[in-house]
């Protein structure tokens, strides 16, 4: 009885210094239901990401010629962080996939709108700052996979002009491409998402989210509800990490045009199989010019807002129709190189 009271005096006294009650305020209890956690799902596999990349940066070594042997050296010598790399990259699909479920609920509901813009316009940046870490971290491998994304790359990066300089290998004779691209996945990029994440939740905190009715629950309670969910998805990304580790192929030979992107990028395969390489500028552009101009079409009920609508489902449709048919597609050659009789 007396150790139960002083346990409790000491969370208490914990909770106290650490201010915890300030998350004790109300919330519309609709925000319970799955469809207002998958953006809070996003931020935990993006804490795995983190976890599991600090870890990793001990072992790879971001110098052309040694960084697919330092994977190598990992996956042969080293089961618990080759564990930690499969449940890195899995963390990485995780996220993605949880992002694209957290904008499409948050259109489908149109939590954009007055006054919300700000979420859903530092939300875009978010998407951009992830599919930048994720091309990264797909070049980091220097594999065949990773050779082949740095051409397009390098491809697209022509077509973008001055804008395009930073990926190319000719920015600067002082530091190889890949450790540059090295240095924008572990600092740059996270650096930014971590600040446009402070922004977007600093909002969702004192706008609130756009749940409707007037029940409330206590805010500590949808945070139980997170961590159970959490926890979930920690052990599915953990188990799909142990039953299919983390693809990595032979050392990327330029010149040759024989792999596909994993599957974020299918979508933009695609634009390039019907486009040509114009497809990889054009793709993009659609998504993000659409997803830019959402809160001014959508603003009132009206005609607009319609064809915001529509087009959004179109748009989805596409992008998910553009993946299976890009992952079942015969591989193409988009830079006119060897295909190496695929
Ligand atoms: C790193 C990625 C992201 C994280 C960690 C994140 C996190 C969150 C969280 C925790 C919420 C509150 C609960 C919820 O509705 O899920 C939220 C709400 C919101 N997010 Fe995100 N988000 C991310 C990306 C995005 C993207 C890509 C968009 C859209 C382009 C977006 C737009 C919004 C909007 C508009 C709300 C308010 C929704 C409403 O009130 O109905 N977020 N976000």
């Amino acid at each position: 009885m007396t150790e139960a009271r002083s346990t409790a005096t000491r969370g208490g006294a914990i909770a106290e210094r650490l201010a915890l009650s300030a998350l004790d305020y109300p919330t519309p209890a609709r925000a319970n239901r799955w469809d207002f956690m998958l953006g809070a799902l996003t931020l935990v596999s993006l804490v795995v990401l983190a976890l599991t990349g600090i870890v990793l940066t001990q072992y790879y070594n971001p110098a052309p010629l040694s960084a697919h042997d330092s994977l190598l050296y990992i996956i042969s010598n080293s089961p618990a962080v080759s564990l930690l790399r499969d449940t890195h990259v899995w963390a990485a699909s995780a996220a993605l996939a949880l992002v694209f479920a957290h904008l499409a609920a948050v259109f489908w509901r149109r939590g954009f709108r007055n006054p919300r813009e700000g979420m859903w316009w530092s939300g875009v940046v978010l998407l951009i700052l992830l599919f930048g870490l994720a091309f990264t971290g797909t070049a980091l491998r220097a594999d065949q996979e990773a050779v082949e994304a740095l051409a397009h790359a390098a491809a697209g990066a022509k077509f973008a002009g001055a804008a395009g300089a930073l990926l190319s290998a000719d920015f600067t004779p002082s530091t190889p491409l890949l450790s540059r691209l090295y240095a924008f996945h572990v600092s740059t990029l996270p650096l930014a998402l971590i600040a446009l994440m402070a922004l977007h939740l600093w909002l969702v905190r004192n706008l609130g989210v756009s749940a409707v009715g007037p029940e409330r629950v206590r805010f500590t309670s949808h945070l139980r509800l997170i961590s159970g969910a959490g926890f979930v998805l920690v052990a599915i990304v953990a188990s799909a990490a142990l039953i299919w580790p983390a693809a990595l192929s032979a050392p990327g030979v330029v010149g040759f045009e024989v792999t596909k992107p994993s599957w974020p990028f299918l979508w933009v395969y695609a634009a390039e199989n019907l486009f040509g390489m114009a497809g990889m500028l054009i793709a993009p552009a659609v998504l993000f010019g659409f997803l830019a101009l959402v809160p001014i079409t959508d603003r009132h009920d009206g005609r607009a807002a319609q064809i915001t609508r529509v087009l959004g489902a179109v748009l989805f449709v596409l992008m998910i129709g553009a993946i299976i048919y890009a992952a079942i597609a015969p591989g193409q050659s988009h830079l006119g190189m060897d295909m190496g009789g695929v």
